[in-house]
């Protein structure tokens, strides 16, 4: 038995692991055209038919709209702007509660504080990572004006729970999708399964455009909101003649460039195989890791399939004798970084995001402006609870239970997934030592 690197053996591996470049010759060729065509935004932030963008973004938007069999997509910025055009269309407001989950990006739950709505955290699935409709219902109240469901890792929401509850209280779902594209539910595209759906595009995501984010929904009215609240509303209704509710028309700057929209085109028509990639290297390394019975593989719900943003594996501690963050960390010592992320090191960490409501914006109510609006708002009715212990399940899986790692990416060939399982079985062979 060879000794961990971690007690000062020999690693593992040395050579970093292959980055994940999803950028080829079209994507060069393509933001090459569009340099050289000289118009790299066609956007105008007036009524004119620039107010819908030039043609590249016209043509990626119609090539989202047929992909994920919507009526409408609409490109942004991010997907952050992405969920405050959502949010902004469904005329969410002061007095509002939305319904978010603890575990997600800070974003997801967040933006509802940008139109003075009070983010209300419900705890998640202990086995999918997700928002629980269960707990969600338990929080919903008659100002609850959304739910921000979140595609977690890449493994779609509780569709059968949260969207009968939407349906019961007549509260629409916005599907951030950050990190499930061409995940499924009963064969239907994450993203497309509430009221409304965002993907973010930023350089970290299956396919990318450096940053961007597109919203996808079949809803007329509020593709249109969202149109407006992606670029100076306030201007162009009047003109428009929209004839729709005036609440929240107050617009931004959250356009995608001509070059973004050229290069998530070409992005566009790699994302199958890429997904699938992930799903070949997630059930191989899953093979490799059967028999440590203390690791626990992420479940895929019944009638989904996942897109493996993260690969988020539990660790009993009760079955190990060690704890978590030792076991992790004497993985960690036996591999390399990987190239692009060498700064990040291993790509591999204990808990992923801390439960949002733990953060010093909830726990000192800050919020906007000098008065921290809208939590020491007087006519604020919500109960407002960031204690910590409002939700045990995303507390247990943060503090005790889970591990991410992305060593599943396409471009780590099988010898490189080999590698990675064969650190864990070194440090579970060597695991009495780290019992000392
Ligand atoms: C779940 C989730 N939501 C939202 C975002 C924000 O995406 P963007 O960076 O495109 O604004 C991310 C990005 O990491 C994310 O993972």
């Amino acid at each position: 038995m060879s000794k961990l690197a971690i007690r000062g053996g020999k690693k593992l591996r040395d050579n970093l692991f292959p980055g994940y470049i999803v950028m080829g010759e079209e994507e060069a060729q393509a933001a090459y055209d569009v340099v050289k065509s000289g118009v790299l935004s066609k956007f105008l932030g007036c009524w004119d038919p620039d107010f819908f963008g030039g043609p590249q973004i016209q043509a990626f938007e119609n090539e989202c709209k047929e992909y994920f069999g919507v009526k409408h997509a609409i490109t942004v910025n991010s997907n952050s702007s992405g969920l405050i055009c959502a949010l902004g269309a469904l005329g969410i407001g002061p007095g509002d509660e939305v319904i978010v989950s603890p575990f997600s990006m800070t974003i997801s739950a967040s933006s509802p504080l940008f139109y003075g709505a009070v983010p209300v955290f419900a705890d998640i699935e202990e086995d999918y990572f997700c928002l629980s409709a269960a707990a969600v219902e338990k929080k919903i109240t008659s100002r609850t004006k959304a739910i921000l469901a979140v595609d977690f890792f890449g493994q779609p929401y509780d569709v059968d729970g949260l969207n009968a509850l939407s349906k019961k209280y007549n509260i629409p779902i916005i599907e951030d999708n950050a990190q499930g594209p061409l995940a499924t539910f009963k064969n239907k595209y994450a993203g497309t399964l509430g009221t409304i759906g965002v993907f973010s595009l930023n350089y970290h995501k299956h396919i990318h455009t450096g940053e961007g984010g597109i919203i996808v929904t079949n809803d007329d009215d509020l593709a249109t909101r969202c149109q407006l609240i992606r670029n100076h509303a306030e201007a162009v209704v009047d003109p428009m003649g929209y004839k729709g509710s005036p609440v929240n028309l107050i617009g931004f700057n959250f356009r995608m460039t001509e070059v973004e929209a050229a290069i998530g085109r070409c992005q566009l028509k790699k994302l199958k195989d890429l997904v699938l990639i992930r799903r070949e290297n997630v059930q191989f390394l899953e093979q490799q890791l059967k028999g440590i019975d203390y690791l626990i593989m992420p479940k895929v719900r019944e009638n989904c399939t996942h897109s493996y943003y993260g690969h988020a594996i539990r660790f009993k501690e009760e079955i190990a004798l060690i704890n978590r963050k030792t076991f992790v960390d004497a993985v960690i010592a036996e591999l390399p970084a990987t190239e692009l992320r060498e700064t990040e090191g291993v790509l591999m960490g204990v808990g992923g995001v801390k439960p949002l409501y733990l953060q010093s914006l909830y726990q000192n109510r800050t919020g906007i402006g000098r008065l921290g609006y809208p939590f020491n708002d007087p006519n604020n009715k919500s109960e407002m609870n960031y204690q910590k212990g409002i939700c045990p399940v995303v507390e247990k899986l943060h503090f005790q239970e889970l591990f991410i790692h992305e060593l599943m990416r396409p471009g780590m060939s099988k010898q490189d997934l080999t590698d990675v399982a064969n650190a864990f079985h070194k440090v579970a062979e060597n695991i009495n030592d780290l019992r000392e």
